[in-house]
């Protein structure tokens, strides 16, 4: 809902629980006056705003006839610098006179359905009416003009912000600061949360109070990266997953973004979230206008994981694309950590095979069927089967494939090339390089200089004869390098601060094609794990590849963390090895699967060579995983217990009504005489009476070595024989859960599983969790 009093010149926008509000100062300037929970509409708005009575002491003042008003104290919409605002202003330009002096006023507004930007991904309104409030501000002296986009997604309680900067005079201009969004607040004792890390450690949970002073996250890398996510919360101090005021901001950004937060002297907040400002300038012609990634804003009073799932709900409504929204996803098998680049077209087949005996659904050739690729030294830009190595070619390898009763999916790296392709041999003017510098490298490789059309046309070209070529269910689309040598030698030198924007545009434009073109080919987007897991990538991919860290504890980390802002529908997360090749962490094979069912489940090891014991372990995971798909995959998602904070991870889904729920919990390590337990059940329906079960899953016996007689009534050398061929056979059935427990107890007490290992032995009715142990709970209505 947009209310607006023409007359005052107010806007209150309005979603199921919140309101954002705007005024039209006396200045002219457009303010933000409010953000929080829904106010009435109908009331005067005076009482909102901070009260200005005496000029304050070495300010600039606006104007002379009104001593009190000065911008610095001026909760803003479109801060500009050179007027007396001293925090950071959302735009800044160079003007042809050199100077970067502007002045925003309020010219004219409207309300129009929410308008389609095709360059850049943006949330869609498919088929709600989603209405958008254009403000228009103008500086009249530069003739420059902002429009000011407010859209309003009512039931996600999110409202979506973008700027774009118009050219309308007769001289170009230089734009080296423009801002998607700015937003001004009084501070309150602020909490800011940011998602950061790096590869294999991506969205860990980052917390500081906001100070006097100025924080910015941002991404240098080319990529929105895993350094930082542009996605960030502002909550109030104390505030937790059920109580407590929080704000989420988030771009629709795939490369170099920034987010500032600045606490003025005064005390006042001002956020803002765009496209970098670190090595960015656009030089805008007469008539030209420059449109900037959209912003996501929200709001929550009870707490963040509500906050969590205003986005979750926005993303499977108004960014993932209508084809995939809560549409099933395959359990699928991905030979990358199985075989790496060594494999052949026999063992291909064998693991496919077991994959299918498995209850697998879609298998995955990962990185080396194509080129000269048999290391990541060689071969990407050559996009054409390597017979050598799979002499049945493309089509007839899927043939096979389908024929043992799977999809077919394969790996691509569209936008590299290494200097060991033909590729590069033909093309060496298509990589992003300085023509003076030998050119660094990541991973052996150089990037494709996408603001160039015949580089997109040749990959546009060269995917498609992919996917036209074999019966191709699934792509995985990796980039696994960030930027150097930024330089295109397609661009004048006026025009090179453009480049790193040009190359997202470049990438959309691709995307935008092949993903249309190819609807039914399930995407999946990844960058050496989660280099570019951002929200602008589910527009076109509507999952994404979460971490290359398989780790089944560091995992909980990185899929909790993933959690604030994405849902888990988006998060790839597949079964590997133990120990993990990125930790050399024994894990077990229960709690790896316990880890990733709360997502887009996958196995990526070799099937080939599981014991029997592995072999029953997965084909009861994988079939537990079909009978509930629905719920893990797109189930409303909740936070409990935070592995950051506690020994624990504690997670649960619901489905929309409540009537079933699955509750994983997680155990970092035994300790000794480890406290009593009790799971906060806050996302139940009290009236519901729930039957609970937990899902059927075994110990290897091998874990207990010599203590194996306390655990079997049977007397075994553990450093034998027939103790290493039963720990590869012998299921051994974890305690089992049945209890019939009402809702408003499970609310209002929480759940009380088993009691677990003391110290003192196990029986049928000891739950023994251990270093790194997990157990999952169906909850079902009665
Ligand atoms: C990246 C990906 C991996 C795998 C390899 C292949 O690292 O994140 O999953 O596909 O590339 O080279």
């Amino acid at each position: 809902m947009i209310h607006v009093d023409k007359k005052l010149l107010n806007f209150h926008l309005q979603t199921k629980h919140t309101s954002y509000i705007m005024r039209v100062l006396p200045s002219k300037h457009l303010g933000c006056v409010y953000y929080g929970d829904k106010l009435d509409d109908k009331k005067p708005i005076n009482h909102l705003e901070a009260k200005h009575e005496i000029e304050i002491g070495n300010q600039v003042i606006y104007e002379e006839h009104d001593k009190t008003f000065n911008l610095n104290l001026a909760y803003l919409e479109m801060p500009t610098y050179g007027k007396g605002d001293f925090r950071e202003p959302a735009l800044h330009i160079r003007y042809d006179d050199g100077s970067r002096t502007s002045d925003f006023h309020y010219l004219k507004h409207d309300i129009i359905d929410k308008p389609i930007f095709k360059e850049m991904p943006e949330t869609k309104a498919y088929k709600d009416n989603i209405k958008t409030l254009v403000i228009i501000l103008k500086d009249d002296y530069r003739n420059v003009e902002v429009e000011m986009h407010y859209t309003v997604f009512y039931d996600q309680d999110v409202i979506s912000r973008r700027a774009i900067y118009k050219n309308t005079s007769d001289q170009s201009f230089i734009i080296e600061k423009a801002m998607s969004m700015n937003f001004d607040t009084f501070s309150d004792q602020y909490q800011l949360t940011t998602f950061d890390g790096a590869w294999i450690r991506e969205r860990m949970i980052n917390k500081r109070l906001v100070e006097q002073g100025i924080i910015k996250i941002d991404s240098k890398k080319g990529v929105s990266s895993s350094d930082h996510n542009p996605f960030i919360v502002l909550a109030k101090d104390q505030t937790n997953e059920q109580y407590g005021k929080c704000y989420g901001f988030g771009l629709i950004y795939s490369g170099n973004f920034e987010a500032i937060i600045e606490r003025s002297p005064y005390d006042m907040i001002r956020v803002q979230m765009g496209i970098n400002s670190f090595d960015f300038y656009w030089e805008l012609k007469p008539q030209e206008s420059f449109t900037t990634p959209e912003a996501l804003m929200s709001y929550s009073s009870s707490g963040l994981n509500t906050l969590s799932q205003n986005y979750h709900n926005l993303i499977k409504n108004h960014i993932i694309k209508p084809d995939w929204q809560g549409k099933e996803r395959p359990v699928l098998f991905n030979n990358w950590e199985a075989t790496f680049f060594d494999f052949t077209q026999r063992k291909l087949i064998n693991l496919a095979k077991q994959a299918k005996k498995l209850g697998i659904e879609l298998f995955v050739l990962d990185d080396g069927w194509f080129g000269s690729r048999n290391s990541d030294t060689e071969g990407l830009g050559d996009w054409t089967v390597n017979k050598k190595k799979l002499p049945l070619g493309l089509q007839k390898l899927a043939k096979k494939i389908n024929d043992i009763g799977l999809d077919f999916g394969l790996w691509v790296e569209p936008e590299m090339v290494n200097p060991k392709s033909d590729l590069y041999k033909e093309h060496p003017d298509w990589v992003i390089k300085h023509p003076g510098y030998k050119p660094s490298f990541g991973r052996n490789q150089l990037i494709l200089d996408l603001s160039k059309e015949d580089v997109r046309t040749y990959i546009k070209a060269s995917i498609s004869n992919i996917i036209d070529s074999a019966n191709i269910k699934y792509m995985k689309w990796d980039m696994n390098r960030n930027f150097s040598d930024i330089y295109s030698n397609a661009l004048n030198h006026k025009s090179q601060g453009k480049l790193m924007h040009l190359y997202q545009l470049g990438l959309y434009d691709i995307l935008e094609y092949l993903t249309n073109k190819y609807p039914e080919v399930l995407f999946e987007s990844c960058a050496s794990g989660g280099n570019r897991f951002d929200l602008g990538m589910f527009l076109y991919m509507p999952q994404a590849w979460t971490s290359d860290n398989t780790d089944g504890y560091t995992r909980q980390l990185i899929h909790y963390g993933t959690s604030y802002c994405f849902p888990q529908s988006v998060m790839g997360a597949h079964v590997s090895d133990s120990p993990s090749s990125m930790s050399i962490r024994k894990t077990d094979l229960e709690t790896r699967f316990d880890v990733n069912c709360f997502g887009l489940l996958g196995y990526e090891l070799d099937i080939t060579k599981l014991t029997k014991f592995q072999k029953h372990v997965i084909k009861n995971q994988i079939k537990f995983y079909k009978e509930h798909r629905a719920l893990l995959q797109f189930g409303e998602y909740y936070r409990i217990k935070n592995p950051f904070e506690t020994n624990n991870t504690y997670i649960a889904v619901t489905n929309k009504d409540k009537t079933e729920a699955i509750l994983g919990i997680f155990q970092t390590l035994q300790n000794a005489a480890e406290g009593l337990e009790k799971i906060d059940m806050y996302m139940l329906d009290k009236t519901i009476d729930y039957h609970i079960t937990n899902r059927k899953s075994f110990f290897n016996i091998g874990k207990f070595s010599y203590l194996v007689g306390h655990a079997l009534p049977i007397k075994l050398n553990h450093n034998g024989i027939a103790f290493h061929t039963l720990k590869n056979r012998y299921l051994y059935e974890k305690e089992k859960e049945d209890q019939i427990v009402s809702g408003d107890q499970l609310v209002n007490n929480g759940f009380i599983p088993k009691q677990n290992f003391m110290g003192t032995g196990i029986n049928e009715s000891v739950r023994l969790m251990g270093d790194f142990g997990s157990r999952l709970y169906y909850f079902k209505k009665k």
